[in-house]
Protein backbone atom coordinates (compact mmCIF):
# COMPACT_ATOMS: atom_id res chain seq x y z
CA UNK A 1 0.00 0.00 0.00
CA UNK A 2 1.39 3.07 -1.23
CA UNK A 3 1.93 6.09 1.27
CA UNK A 4 0.20 9.38 0.73
CA UNK A 5 2.20 12.03 -0.87
CA UNK A 6 -0.45 14.27 -1.22
CA UNK A 7 -3.53 15.49 1.47
CA UNK A 8 -6.01 18.03 1.05
CA UNK A 9 -8.61 18.33 3.97
CA UNK A 10 -11.58 20.17 3.56
CA UNK A 11 -9.96 22.94 1.27
CA UNK A 12 -11.85 26.28 1.44
CA UNK A 13 -11.08 29.09 -1.20
CA UNK A 14 -13.31 32.14 -2.76
CA UNK A 15 -12.57 35.42 -4.15
CA UNK A 16 -13.85 38.75 -3.29
CA UNK A 17 -14.17 41.38 -5.82
CA UNK A 18 -15.53 44.72 -5.27
CA UNK A 19 -18.83 43.41 -6.65
CA UNK A 20 -19.02 40.08 -4.91
CA UNK A 21 -17.74 37.32 -3.44
CA UNK A 22 -17.56 33.92 -5.46
CA UNK A 23 -16.59 30.66 -3.25
CA UNK A 24 -14.79 28.26 -5.51
CA UNK A 25 -13.76 25.90 -2.93
CA UNK A 26 -16.32 24.59 -0.44
CA UNK A 27 -14.78 21.63 1.21
CA UNK A 28 -12.52 20.03 -1.25
CA UNK A 29 -11.42 16.72 -0.03
CA UNK A 30 -8.54 14.13 -1.97
CA UNK A 31 -5.67 12.05 -1.15
CA UNK A 32 -3.13 11.34 -3.44
CA UNK A 33 -0.89 8.05 -3.21
CA UNK A 34 2.40 8.24 -4.32
CA UNK A 35 2.60 6.64 -7.55
CA UNK A 36 -0.61 8.20 -8.53
CA UNK A 37 -1.88 9.10 -11.98
CA UNK A 38 -4.82 11.31 -11.26
CA UNK A 39 -6.91 13.41 -14.02
CA UNK A 40 -9.05 16.37 -12.49
CA UNK A 41 -12.00 17.27 -14.71
CA UNK A 42 -14.44 20.14 -14.76
CA UNK A 43 -15.71 22.90 -16.67
CA UNK A 44 -14.32 26.26 -17.46
CA UNK A 45 -14.85 28.27 -13.80
CA UNK A 46 -15.39 24.92 -11.58
CA UNK A 47 -11.80 25.86 -9.62
CA UNK A 48 -9.04 23.45 -11.19
CA UNK A 49 -6.16 26.01 -11.80
CA UNK A 50 -7.49 27.36 -7.91
CA UNK A 51 -7.31 23.61 -6.68
CA UNK A 52 -4.45 23.07 -8.74
CA UNK A 53 -2.31 26.00 -6.76
CA UNK A 54 -3.31 24.80 -3.57
CA UNK A 55 -1.90 21.26 -4.53
CA UNK A 56 1.39 23.13 -5.79
CA UNK A 57 1.71 25.50 -2.81
CA UNK A 58 1.48 27.99 -4.98
CA UNK A 59 -1.48 29.40 -2.70
CA UNK A 60 -2.63 28.79 0.62
CA UNK A 61 -6.60 28.04 1.27
CA UNK A 62 -8.26 30.13 3.78
CA UNK A 63 -9.81 27.42 5.83
CA UNK A 64 -8.86 23.27 5.71
CA UNK A 65 -5.44 21.77 5.42
CA UNK A 66 -2.37 20.91 2.94
CA UNK A 67 0.10 17.62 3.83
CA UNK A 68 2.49 17.40 1.13
CA UNK A 69 4.57 14.61 2.39
CA UNK A 70 2.70 14.22 5.80
CA UNK A 71 3.83 18.09 6.69
CA UNK A 72 1.41 20.09 7.22
CA UNK A 73 1.68 23.33 4.78
CA UNK A 74 -0.36 25.69 6.52
CA UNK A 75 2.49 25.87 9.48
CA UNK A 76 5.67 26.98 7.10
CA UNK A 77 6.72 29.85 6.41
CA UNK A 78 7.27 31.37 2.67
CA UNK A 79 10.72 30.29 2.92
CA UNK A 80 10.12 26.60 4.23
CA UNK A 81 7.05 26.76 1.17
CA UNK A 82 9.76 28.04 -1.68
CA UNK A 83 11.88 25.13 -0.25
CA UNK A 84 9.20 22.50 -0.33
CA UNK A 85 8.02 23.26 -4.13
CA UNK A 86 11.39 23.30 -5.08
CA UNK A 87 12.36 20.17 -3.81
CA UNK A 88 8.93 17.97 -4.21
CA UNK A 89 7.05 19.85 -6.81
CA UNK A 90 6.99 20.37 -11.11
CA UNK A 91 3.89 22.37 -12.28
CA UNK A 92 3.39 23.20 -16.57
CA UNK A 93 0.79 25.53 -16.91
CA UNK A 94 -0.96 25.71 -20.29
CA UNK A 95 1.42 28.34 -21.57
CA UNK A 96 4.89 27.12 -21.54
CA UNK A 97 6.77 30.02 -19.71
CA UNK A 98 9.74 29.18 -21.15
CA UNK A 99 12.39 32.09 -21.07
CA UNK A 100 12.90 33.55 -24.49
CA UNK A 101 16.37 34.87 -24.11
CA UNK A 102 17.66 31.42 -23.12
CA UNK A 103 18.87 28.07 -24.69
CA UNK A 104 16.02 25.16 -24.18
CA UNK A 105 19.37 23.60 -21.87
CA UNK A 106 19.37 26.70 -19.97
CA UNK A 107 15.71 26.62 -19.44
CA UNK A 108 15.43 23.41 -18.15
CA UNK A 109 19.25 24.03 -15.82
CA UNK A 110 18.13 27.03 -14.28
CA UNK A 111 15.82 25.58 -11.34
CA UNK A 112 18.60 23.60 -10.72
CA UNK A 113 21.27 25.76 -10.14
CA UNK A 114 19.09 28.28 -8.59
CA UNK A 115 18.24 25.43 -6.45
CA UNK A 116 22.21 25.21 -5.63
CA UNK A 117 23.21 22.58 -8.70
CA UNK A 118 26.73 23.25 -9.94
CA UNK A 119 25.92 24.84 -13.20
CA UNK A 120 28.01 21.57 -15.02
CA UNK A 121 25.97 19.20 -13.03
CA UNK A 122 22.04 20.77 -13.89
CA UNK A 123 23.10 21.22 -17.57
CA UNK A 124 24.04 17.57 -17.56
CA UNK A 125 20.73 16.91 -15.80
CA UNK A 126 18.65 19.09 -18.51
CA UNK A 127 20.27 17.34 -21.07
CA UNK A 128 19.26 13.68 -19.79
CA UNK A 129 16.03 14.43 -19.38
CA UNK A 130 15.38 16.52 -22.69
CA UNK A 131 16.54 13.28 -23.92
CA UNK A 132 14.17 11.32 -21.93
CA UNK A 133 11.67 13.37 -23.32
CA UNK A 134 12.75 13.01 -27.03
CA UNK A 135 13.82 16.32 -27.38
CA UNK A 136 17.87 16.38 -26.57
CA UNK A 137 18.66 17.91 -30.06
CA UNK A 138 16.88 21.07 -29.54
CA UNK A 139 19.13 21.95 -26.63
CA UNK A 140 21.11 24.68 -28.08
CA UNK A 141 17.80 26.89 -29.84
CA UNK A 142 15.67 29.26 -28.20
CA UNK A 143 11.99 28.77 -26.73
CA UNK A 144 10.77 30.63 -29.67
CA UNK A 145 13.04 29.09 -32.31
CA UNK A 146 10.60 25.43 -31.44
CA UNK A 147 7.05 24.48 -31.81
CA UNK A 148 4.48 24.30 -29.34
CA UNK A 149 4.15 20.87 -28.85
CA UNK A 150 7.71 20.83 -27.99
CA UNK A 151 7.92 23.82 -26.03
CA UNK A 152 5.81 21.88 -23.64
CA UNK A 153 7.93 18.98 -23.72
CA UNK A 154 10.73 21.77 -22.70
CA UNK A 155 8.17 22.64 -19.95
CA UNK A 156 7.44 19.33 -18.53
CA UNK A 157 11.27 18.56 -18.87
CA UNK A 158 11.89 21.88 -16.85
CA UNK A 159 9.32 20.60 -14.15
CA UNK A 160 10.70 17.30 -13.51
CA UNK A 161 14.37 17.55 -14.13
CA UNK A 162 14.73 17.87 -10.31
CA UNK A 163 13.04 14.86 -10.29
CA UNK A 164 10.14 15.72 -8.37
CA UNK A 165 8.13 13.76 -6.29
CA UNK A 166 4.93 15.39 -7.98
CA UNK A 167 4.14 16.48 -11.26
CA UNK A 168 1.05 18.99 -11.71
CA UNK A 169 -0.09 20.29 -14.72
CA UNK A 170 -2.83 22.78 -15.48
CA UNK A 171 -4.13 22.08 -18.91
CA UNK A 172 -1.12 21.64 -20.34
CA UNK A 173 -2.53 20.48 -24.10
CA UNK A 174 -4.74 23.09 -24.50
CA UNK A 175 -2.80 24.86 -27.38
CA UNK A 176 -1.43 21.36 -28.53
CA UNK A 177 -3.27 19.33 -31.99
CA UNK A 178 -4.17 15.53 -30.83
CA UNK A 179 -0.63 13.97 -32.10
CA UNK A 180 1.11 16.69 -29.54
CA UNK A 181 -1.56 15.93 -27.10
CA UNK A 182 -0.70 12.30 -27.32
CA UNK A 183 3.04 12.67 -26.85
CA UNK A 184 2.66 14.15 -23.87
CA UNK A 185 -0.23 11.83 -22.42
CA UNK A 186 2.70 9.04 -23.67
CA UNK A 187 5.70 10.73 -21.57
CA UNK A 188 3.06 11.64 -18.19
CA UNK A 189 2.67 7.60 -18.52
CA UNK A 190 6.68 7.45 -18.70
CA UNK A 191 7.56 9.55 -15.97
CA UNK A 192 4.92 8.05 -13.62
CA UNK A 193 6.01 4.41 -14.40
CA UNK A 194 10.09 4.77 -15.23
CA UNK A 195 10.84 7.26 -12.50
CA UNK A 196 7.50 6.69 -10.55
CA UNK A 197 6.62 10.95 -10.36
CA UNK A 198 3.08 10.95 -9.03
CA UNK A 199 1.19 12.88 -11.76
CA UNK A 200 -1.88 15.09 -11.32
CA UNK A 201 -3.34 16.87 -14.34
CA UNK A 202 -6.41 18.85 -14.25
CA UNK A 203 -7.78 19.76 -17.38
CA UNK A 204 -11.78 20.33 -19.27
CA UNK A 205 -10.67 17.58 -22.10
CA UNK A 206 -12.84 14.48 -21.19
CA UNK A 207 -11.00 12.70 -24.17
CA UNK A 208 -7.55 12.52 -22.00
CA UNK A 209 -9.57 10.77 -18.86
CA UNK A 210 -8.39 7.11 -20.39
CA UNK A 211 -4.58 8.35 -19.92
CA UNK A 212 -5.02 8.06 -16.27
CA UNK A 213 -5.32 5.88 -13.49
CA UNK A 214 -7.43 7.78 -11.61
CA UNK A 215 -10.14 10.16 -12.60
CA UNK A 216 -11.92 12.63 -10.35
CA UNK A 217 -14.34 15.94 -10.84
CA UNK A 218 -14.98 18.89 -9.29
CA UNK A 219 -18.19 19.96 -9.18
CA UNK A 220 -20.00 22.61 -6.83
CA UNK A 221 -16.51 23.05 -5.16
CA UNK A 222 -15.84 19.26 -3.97
CA UNK A 223 -14.34 16.47 -6.05
CA UNK A 224 -15.86 12.96 -7.11
CA UNK A 225 -14.12 9.81 -8.31
CA UNK A 226 -15.11 9.28 -11.25
N1 LIG B 1 -7.78 36.09 -8.80
C1 LIG B 1 -9.09 35.93 -8.94
N2 LIG B 1 -9.95 36.89 -8.55
C2 LIG B 1 -11.29 36.74 -8.66
N3 LIG B 1 -11.88 35.63 -9.18
C3 LIG B 1 -11.06 34.64 -9.60
C4 LIG B 1 -9.62 34.73 -9.51
N4 LIG B 1 -9.10 33.58 -9.99
C5 LIG B 1 -10.14 32.82 -10.38
N5 LIG B 1 -11.31 33.43 -10.14
C6 LIG B 1 -12.66 32.88 -10.39
O1 LIG B 1 -12.75 31.66 -9.68
C7 LIG B 1 -13.44 30.68 -10.46
C8 LIG B 1 -12.55 29.45 -10.65
O2 LIG B 1 -11.42 29.83 -11.45
P1 LIG B 1 -10.35 28.78 -11.94
O3 LIG B 1 -9.36 29.54 -12.73
O4 LIG B 1 -9.84 28.01 -10.78
O5 LIG B 1 -11.24 27.82 -12.87
P2 LIG B 1 -10.80 26.70 -13.91
O6 LIG B 1 -11.63 25.50 -13.62
O7 LIG B 1 -9.32 26.54 -13.88
O8 LIG B 1 -11.25 27.30 -15.32
P3 LIG B 1 -10.58 27.11 -16.79
O9 LIG B 1 -10.97 25.72 -17.25
O10 LIG B 1 -11.25 28.16 -17.62
O11 LIG B 1 -9.10 27.31 -16.67
C9 LIG B 1 -13.85 31.38 -11.74
O12 LIG B 1 -15.18 31.80 -11.61
C10 LIG B 1 -12.92 32.55 -11.84
O13 LIG B 1 -13.52 33.61 -12.51
MG1 LIG C 1 -7.81 26.88 -15.25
Amino acid sequence: MSEPILVLENIHKSYSTSVETIHVLTGTNLEVLRGDRIIITGPSGSGKSTLLHIAGLLDLPEDGATFLRGQKIEKKSDAELSDLRAKHVGFVFQFHHLLPDFSIQDNVALPLIIRGEHPRKARMMALETLSRLGVEKLFYKRPSEISGGEQQRVAIARAVAGAPDLLLLDEPTGNLDRENTLQVMEILKKLNIELGITVIMVSHNLNLIPYFEKHYTLFEGKLYPG
